[in-house]
């Protein structure tokens, strides 16, 4: 029998918090920040899920995304900063966000700093998740994905309850477009060409908090529930 939610959730808080978390593809950001969006009750943003819905639904901003996302490249800053700005104002956004995926380039995050500004707010925390690339990529490589809801599974560590089907709608699992070796190698490139200067970012800010990836999901979300206490 497959895990569920391996994770013990505590008590609700009504606390403020606004947290982005970075790392490479695979390092575990939408597992965590799906936990933490349960714990705080405020919004999982990861650009890359929005992307996605886009693809799936056919919009111009999805044919765009496709693009690049197939090729495992960013999509460009100005498309990106354009969704952040508008869902940031929404009103689910009032006590809080987790970014999970973004900012992924200096002009994001100084994007980012910038309407947080105008907006009168602050972040609380930067967490990076390092995990090594054999291990990314043997986690790229089990990931099934529900492309309904979204919830994120490994066919070892975090199995569905019935093989191949989302324990919440029970839809077919499947793997994403960009989960070829050849595509996520290009990512791990990618991510450390375009996104890693973004520790060295918020660590001169006194943000960063460098979380250890390569423990259990359970082990990690205690490191990170640790660090926000
Ligand atoms: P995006 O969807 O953001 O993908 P990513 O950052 O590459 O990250 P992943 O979703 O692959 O991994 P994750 O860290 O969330 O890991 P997960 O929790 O799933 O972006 C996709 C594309 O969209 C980009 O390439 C780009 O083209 C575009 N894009 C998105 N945002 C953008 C932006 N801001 N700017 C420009 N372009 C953008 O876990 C992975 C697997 O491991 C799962 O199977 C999970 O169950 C398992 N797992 C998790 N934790 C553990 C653990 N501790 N032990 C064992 N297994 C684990």
């Amino acid at each position: 029998m497959g895990k569920r939610y391996p994770v013990q959730i505590h008590a609700r808080l009504p606390r403020l918090m606004r947290i982005i978390f970075l790392g490479p593809p695979g390092a575990g950001k939408g597992t965590q920040a799906k936990l933490l969006a349960k714990k705080y009750t405020i919004p999982q943003i990861s650009t890359g899920d929005i992307l996605r819905e886009a693809i799936r639904q056919g919009t111009l901003l999805g044919l765009e995304a496709k693009k690049f996302m197939d090729k495992g490249e960013l999509v460009p800053d100005t498309v990106i900063i354009g969704i952040i700005r508008q869902r940031i104002q929404e009103q689910d956004c009032k006590n809080g966000f987790i970014f999970d995926g973004f900012p992924r380039t200096i002009p994001q995050a100084e994007a980012l700093r910038k309407m947080l500004v105008l907006l009168n707010l602050s972040l609380d925390a930067v967490l990076s998740i390092v995990v090594k690339d054999e291990i990314l990529i043997k986690r790229i490589s089990g990931r099934r994905t529900c492309p309904v809801c979204n919830a994120v599974y490994h066919i070892l560590h975090n199995p569905p309850r019935m093989p191949g089907l989302c324990d919440r709608d029970h839809t077919p699992l499947i793997q994403r477009n960009d989960e070829k070796e050849e595509t996520v190698r290009n990512r791990l490139v990618v991510y450390k060409k375009q996104t890693q200067p973004l520790i060295d970012y918020y660590k001169k800010q006194g943000l960063l908090k460098e979380v250890d990836g390569e423990q259990t999901i359970e082990a990690i979300y205690s490191q990170i529930a640790g660090f926000l206490a």
